[in-house]
């Protein structure tokens, strides 16, 4: 491998070239992201009419003890299911209640994570005609109680907001939120939350899932879709406005393409403070009137451009816009920098698409010249027909042609929009992504890096599977697993953060002579922040079974500028490439890095078969 460190004729890769695209399929945001432990906490998932199905909702007792329906008496106006118990036994007399009590208990997503000495923010509406004594507690998986507080009140007969804090005595997985009675009595429960107080920064996020992200120092973040941004019908699209004001007020909608229901605790205004948070870009993809199966025509677009328009008002107007303000209410007075929309998701062919895009695209840059548009339209073969800043660009294929699409970039125009590659994933794998597709995409990406004139974005999808409720049939390979307790990231995370620090870098001038098509190789010099100095780092995947001697010679840089102490050599492999790693075996893929004591600007480094290794001189 030759390397030019001379920086001429290097160039800068975009700021924002690697980052991450987040899509609530799979409940990575209901039941991950968003750290609420309560599913279904307003009782509308069965829909807005009465009976309602309350599931995962249980009744605590039986037919003789408490007759449990619902009713829409909310005090809540976009959301009025409201659950009603009829309790019929009392504390004492001729039909006693079960000891404990009877009532409703949640069981969260697939079990709450009550951790012990960890504090949790309780918050329910209640109505009653009698005065309520009511036990709200977190129970573990053997009914051990884990914390409880009891509830007296004798004014409830308007709704009244309660609100405590249990901090946990004991630790389970597998907990429930459960509210009891033993009076005789009429209850009315409505928007049950329990969160956690320790998420990031308090605004929601559980820290754990957040650490993963930030660790990867994303670019940008695209949200909230995918095809959730689509919907399969129009009537189930992710609407920003209905994800906005107080959690309560927030009617939630089924998630019709990924098909469970989402209350809408992570939204429009959460996904701009995440970005926030991660001091990446936000990338809202909004819905263009199209859906996977239905779609507005041009002539009757214009609400729903108003409704884009109004969206970026709120993300970016000042305290005194309308929409602004709202965003201000919410704790948020400084406008978000929000600078990309992306017009559809995967919505090109459809037969509306390039007619709703224009209205959108000239309503935009109307109000805001600023602002960069993507088009779902591909610009990779030749020119668009429409204008666009950026065009998106989705890849799913196996880890092989994955890797040969490292070249996919080298003959597109160097002149019109930039690509964004805004979904690329190594499928068809066994499990949830082992280290061939890790590979293959390592391969993918150093083609991006090389080709970073012409594409300006990156990010890997889907981002998170939740273990309990990814579909295994799909043959999508993931970054982060986890599930209720625990996280871990798969070989294609790790090989992400091999790229977190070519963001603004500059890619120097490599050249790989070789017979062997299974190599690939690029090389960056970049600064380091936490040591204040500047590196190079070389990265090359091996995609083939044998070792390979890589004889590395590095011109414009003389030995005595190679602080050989400082210098490391990481590299991601293992014995078998359909390695993965698991909750049981989390850190079996991860970089192992090494100090490189013998650095110099020529050098020998040996690559394992079917390996990534980056090699940083300081
Ligand atoms: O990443 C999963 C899905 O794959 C996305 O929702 C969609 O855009 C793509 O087809």
């Amino acid at each position: 491998l030759f390397l030019n460190a001379s920086q001429t004729p290097a160039r800068k890769i975009p700021q924002r070239m690697f980052g991450i695209s987040f899509e609530e399929i799979y409940n990575s945001g209901a039941g991950g992201l968003w750290a609420e432990l309560v599913s279904n906490r307003g009782f509308e998932a069965g829909g807005p009419n009465t009976p309602s199905n309350i599931s995962p909702w249980t009744i605590i007792g039986n037919e003789t003890s408490i007759f449990v329906s619902t009713d829409r008496s909310s005090c809540f106006d976009r959301n009025k299911v409201a659950l009603q118990m009829e309790v019929l036994c009392h504390i004492h007399g001729d039909n006693v209640c079960p000891a404990g009590g009877v009532g409703v208990y949640n069981p969260g997503y697939w079990g709450m994570n009550i951790e012990r000495g960890k504090r949790y923010r309780v918050t329910f509406y209640v109505r009653s005609l009698q005065p309520i004594e009511m036990s709200v507690s977190f129970i573990g998986s053997k009914l051990q109680t884990l914390a409880t507080s009891d509830i007296k009140d004798e004014g409830v007969t308007d709704w009244k907001k309660k609100e405590i804090v249990l901090e946990a005595k004991g630790s389970d997985s597998n907990s429930r939120l459960q509210l009891t009675t033993s009076k005789r009595s009429t209850i009315w429960l409505d928007q049950v939350s329990a969160m956690p107080l320790d998420t990031h920064k308090g605004h929601g996020f559980r820290q754990d899932l957040f650490d993963m992200l930030a660790a990867l120092k994303p670019g940008f973040i695209r949200f909230p879709g995918g095809s959730f941004v689509e919907g399969d019908r129009l009537m189930n699209a992710f609407r920003w406005r209905e994800t906005i004001g107080t959690w309560e007020e927030r009617p939630g909608h089924f998630n019709d393409v990924w098909q469970y229901w989402t209350d809408d605790g992570l939204g429009y205004f959460e996904f701009l403070q995440l970005a926030e948070d991660l001091g990446a870009s936000p990338v809202w993809v909004f819905n263009i009137g199209i859906s996977r199966n239905d779609q507005v025509d041009t002539s009757l677009i214009f609400p729903f451009v108003q409704d884009t328009l109004d969206a970026i008002e709120f993300a970016r107007g000042d305290v005194t816009s309308t929409l602004g303000s709202v965003r201000a209410a919410m704790g948020h007075p400084e406008p978000f920098h929000l600078q990309y929309v992306a017009a559809g998701n995967q919505d090109c062919w459809q037969k509306n698409y390039r007619w709703n895009y224009m209205k959108f695209y000239n309503a935009i840059k109307g109000a805001y010249p600023d602002i960069k548009i993507i088009t779902n339209c591909d610009g990779s073969g030749g020119p668009l027909d429409h204008p666009a800043d950026l065009y998106d660009y989705h890849v799913y294929t196996n880890a092989n042609s994955m890797f040969s699409m490292a070249h996919n970039f080298d003959h597109t125009s160097r002149s019109g929009p930039k690509a964004f590659v805004s979904e690329y994933d190594a499928t068809g794998e066994a499990g949830v992504g082992n280290l061939l597709a890790a590979l293959g995409e390592a391969g993918f990406l150093i083609g991006l890096e090389k080709n970073s004139d012409v594409v300006e974005m990156a990010s890997n999808a889907p981002l998170f599977a939740n273990a309990n409720s990814y579909d295994k049939r799909q043959r999508f390979c993931y970054a982060i697993v986890f599930d209720t307790s625990k996280v871990y990231g798969t070989p294609s995370y790790w090989m992400q953060q091999f790229f977190k620090d070519s963001n603004g870098a500059t890619l120097l001038d490599s050249t790989l002579q070789s017979p062997s098509s299974s190599l690939t190789a690029s090389a960056i010099s970049w600064m380091n922040p936490e040591r204040n100095s500047s590196y190079i780092r070389i990265k090359v995947v091996n995609f083939g079974g044998n070792k390979v001697n890589l004889q590395l010679s590095i011109e414009g840089l003389d030995n005595k500028s190679i602080e050989a102490a400082g210098s490391t050599l990481a590299t991601l492999t293992s014995s078998n490439v359909k390695d993965e790693n698991s909750f049981n075996n989390p850190k079996k893929i991860t970089p192992v890095v090494k100090a490189l004591k013998n650095a110099s600007n020529k050098m020998n480094v040996i690559l394992p078969p079917y390996s990534l290794i980056s090699i940083d001189l300081l």
